[in-house]
């Protein structure tokens, strides 16, 4: 039954048809669950999954709980099929840290910190100054 379903594509708007307690949808990574019949049964409450399910993906909702691996393996059994054309954010995104919840502007992106330069620049430039003021006052303030 898992795999036949999952064999099945559904676009975003078909799986927003099936969002209230009596049909269920929920959509975690990219792939389709019925869980109409673990409504009440769900340890997590009845109202977090119909929740996720308005909320068209539930994928971090779902990985915020930190779900059990028998939780996880619990999945196959409520699967009818994936999203039309899903790409996993890894492989949409360039960097692989973006997946495991890394805000985007972080660290290893964008230009160089600009404060990196001036560190650099700055030593160099007092630096210049003491040589300046050491050959001004040893040779030429001397000589007047
Ligand atoms: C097919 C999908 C899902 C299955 C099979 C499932 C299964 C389970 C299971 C077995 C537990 C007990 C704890 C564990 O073993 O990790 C649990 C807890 C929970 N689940 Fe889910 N869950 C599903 C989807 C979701 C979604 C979409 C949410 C969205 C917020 C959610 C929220 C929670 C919460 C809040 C708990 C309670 C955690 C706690 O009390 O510490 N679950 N779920």
């Amino acid at each position: 039954m898992a795999a036949e379903g999952a064999k099945k594509l559904f676009a975003p708007s078909e799986v927003a048809l099936h969002a209230s307690r009596k049909d269920c949808w929920v959509v975690i990574h990219g792939k389709v669950y019925d869980v109409t019949k673990f409504l009440e049964d769900h340890p997590g409450g009845e109202d977090v999954l119909h929740h996720a399910s308005a909320s068209g993906d539930a994928t971090e909702a779902f990985e915020e709980v930190g779900h059990s691996t028998s939780a996880i393996s619990m999945m196959d059994s409520y699967l009818v099929g994936s999203i039309e054309g899903y790409v996993p954010p890894s492989i949409s995104k360039s960097s692989d840290d973006w997946s495991v919840g890394a805000p985007p502007n972080s660290r290893n992106k964008g230009p160089p910190n600009p404060n990196t330069f001036l560190d650099f620049v700055l030593p160099l430039f007092m630096l210049g100054l003491a040589i300046a003021a050491w050959y001004y006052l040893t040779f030429i303030a001397k000589g007047n």
